[in-house]
């Protein structure tokens, strides 16, 4: 079976050139097999939120190459990368990003509005993606009106809205207490034996353990 995503020797520099020229990749090799869940973890400043960009096909990289089902998306357009992104990748972070003037089922709507989905069909499957969460007595509230943990509900309901295969998280749990992280490390096992393949940045090595594989950033490269 092939990786859904390969990356070769991937490496990114900032300041190229600079005296304080900064390699924060520095030749990640990794391979991600559909169904996965996967664990990066490592200190602060190793790499692991630039190398999540790269995957999540938000950030560029300047050496290597990255093989997205196959295709090599080096020589590809900006306009491309953003189609493959909002089909391909649901996104999820440690600050939840949600739009505070939208109720919840606003929010979980907004990425299918941009996929022109009829306003019938926007509706119900935010419904149901909140229902699968479990906030479906929370539809109509507003972010403000929320906790942490319902907040990063609504937040995994929005990136699940363009039925994407990828979930990227990036400290999901890191502004919530453990009870509720455990919850919320539910909701991606729960996703995971769904079918959706799994990547979490996290600190806490309680939610490492969730996943099936442990990757470990170490300035910039993987180490065992
Ligand atoms: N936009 C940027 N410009 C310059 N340096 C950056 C930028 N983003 C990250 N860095 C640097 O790259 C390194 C890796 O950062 P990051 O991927 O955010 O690490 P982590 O998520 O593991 O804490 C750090 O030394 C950080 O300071
Ligand atoms: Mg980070």
């Amino acid at each position: 079976m092939e990786a859904i995503l390969q990356l070769r020797n991937i490496k990114k520099t900032y300041f190229i050139n600079k005296p304080n020229e900064l390699k924060a990749l520095n030749g990640i090799d990794l391979d991600v097999y559909e169904g996965e869940y996967i664990a990066i973890v490592g200190e602060s400043g190793s790499g692991k939120s630039t190398l999540m960009n790269i995957l999540g096909l938000v950030d560029s990289f300047d050496g290597g190459e990255f093989l997205f089902d196959g295709i090599n998306i080096n020589e590809f357009t900006d306009e491309q990368l953003c189609e493959l992104r909002n089909e391909k990748i649901g996104f999820v972070f440690q600050n939840f990003n949600l739009i505070p003037r939208l109720t919840a089922q606003r929010n979980v709507e907004l990425p299918m509005l941009y996929y022109g989905k009829k306003r019938k069909e926007r509706k119900e499957k935010a419904e149901e993606l909140l229902g699968l969460v479990g906030m479906e007595k929370r539809v109509m509230h507003y972010p403000n009106q929320l906790s942490g943990g319902q907040k990063q509900r609504v937040a995994i309901a929005r990136a699940l809205a363009n039925e994407p295969s990828i979930i990227l998280a990036d400290e999901p749990t890191g502004s919530l207490d453990s009870e509720t992280s455990k919850k919320i490390m539910k909701i991606f096992s729960k996703l995971n034996k769904q079918g959706k393949t799994i990547i979490v940045i996290t600190h806490s090595s309680e939610v490492a353990r969730c996943a099936n594989r442990v990757i470990n950033l170490k300035d910039g490269k993987i180490v065992k």
